[in-house]
């Protein structure tokens, strides 16, 4: 009797055991939801205007992701539109959905040289008429939402890609310590937010990741605490090598920075040609996708602050408006189905 009860026992464990392995999930299942199968949030970006108007994409939203950046309502155009005027309403509005919803919010962005209201491309003043108007932007948008983002890309895209710093406004109007100051009054506007700078190409340009590297560290040995990297990753099929994804990862997180892939997108057709999307080249993405799974995984944890979409469905997708091409750069389809990339996504988180 003893022998058969432990026998069932062992049969049903059994049972729960393989219920629960990842590959029992029929192939592009996606009624779990991606952020269960990881131990990092998995983020998207969120079209203000799309999320209360389509429920499709709210429910897919809501089911799949857990942390959120605002594709567009946080940047200075949208959120500062006058000098003395914040247009508080639609950013508090997601704010309050991330709330409701237990969903991470990440500030997006600061300081960066475009979305710019007219009044900054304008502004007339004295480089410290210049600072005052940064440090003024930097912390009242910081204090309104201090406990609302825990996570702030300060900085964007400072640098050009021969490791140079570009020339932006904020450059041109306060000189390059300009970066060095962006942290100093961000860290005063909320002393426990995590502050991060953000740029593109960091996992394949080594020169453009050293040199970030190398003014993130000079900053942090004069005394301003710099919390992570955001590595955009506007990637493509055509590149990068897995290596160089590797390689990127490894080099950041040992000079203890967090890694935040904070803008996830993987181009089927970077050269805009005349395509016809096939499974080999939806196979292509999942691959180059796994690959960047598989070496974030291998960063100690620390340093894992997420990865972020840069969209939900290819219908919405910024790289079709943007470069005026035809690509299919996401994890859903134009009809909202997953795509491969997302079945290989649960299967290598
Ligand atoms: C893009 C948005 O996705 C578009 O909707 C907008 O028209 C332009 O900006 N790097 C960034 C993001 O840091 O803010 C950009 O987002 C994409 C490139």
């Amino acid at each position: 009797m003893v022998k058969i009860n432990i026998q069932i026992k062992f049969f049903l464990l059994l049972t729960f055991v393989l219920g629960c392995q990842k590959d029992e999930i029929n192939n592009c299942d996606d009624g779990i939801g991606i952020y269960k199968f990881s131990s990092y949030p998995i983020g998207t970006a969120i079209d203000f205007n799309i999320l209360f108007t389509d429920t499709l994409y709210k429910s897919i939203a809501l089911k799949q992701f857990n942390s959120i950046t605002a594709e567009n309502i946080f940047k200075a155009q949208y959120l500062h539109p006058e000098p003395l005027i914040f247009n508080w309403a639609e950013a508090d509005s997601l704010a309050s959905f991330c709330q409701n919803n237990n969903k991470r919010l990440h500030g997006h962005t600061l300081i960066w040289h475009q979305q710019l209201p007219q009044w900054i491309l304008d502004y007339k003043g004295s480089p410290s008429d210049w600072e005052q108007l940064m440090k003024a932007h930097i912390q009242t948008i910081m204090s309104h939402f201090r406990d609302k983002v825990k996570a702030w890309d300060v900085v964007n895209e400072a640098f050009n890609e021969d490791g140079t710093l570009r020339n932006s406004i904020w450059k041109q109007k306060i000189g390059v310590g300009y970066i060095e100051k962006a942290f100093e009054y961000a860290r005063e506007a909320d002393p426990n937010a995590l502050l991060f700078y953000n740029d593109f190409n960091l996992e394949s340009n080594p020169t453009k990741r050293r040199s970030v590297l190398a003014l993130l560290n000079s900053l942090r040995n004069r005394g301003i605490k710099i919390d992570g990297i955001g590595i955009q990753m506007h990637i493509s099929t055509y590149y990068p090598e897995p290596t160089q994804i590797s390689n990127s990862f490894n080099e950041i997180a040992a000079y203890k920075y967090k890694i935040h892939v904070s803008e996830l997108d993987i181009s089927v057709n970077p050269l805009g040609k005349d395509i016809v999307p096939s499974e080999k080249i939806f196979n292509e993405q999942a691959n180059l996708l796994g690959s960047v799974i598989i070496n974030y995984n291998q960063i100690p944890k620390q340093y894992q602050h997420g990865i972020t979409f840069w969209g939900i469905s290819d219908k919405h997708s910024w790289i079709r408006n943007f470069y005026n091409r035809e690509d299919y750069p996401l994890l859903y389809d134009d009809n909202y189905l997953p795509k491969p990339c997302y079945c290989k996504l649960i299967k290598t988180l």
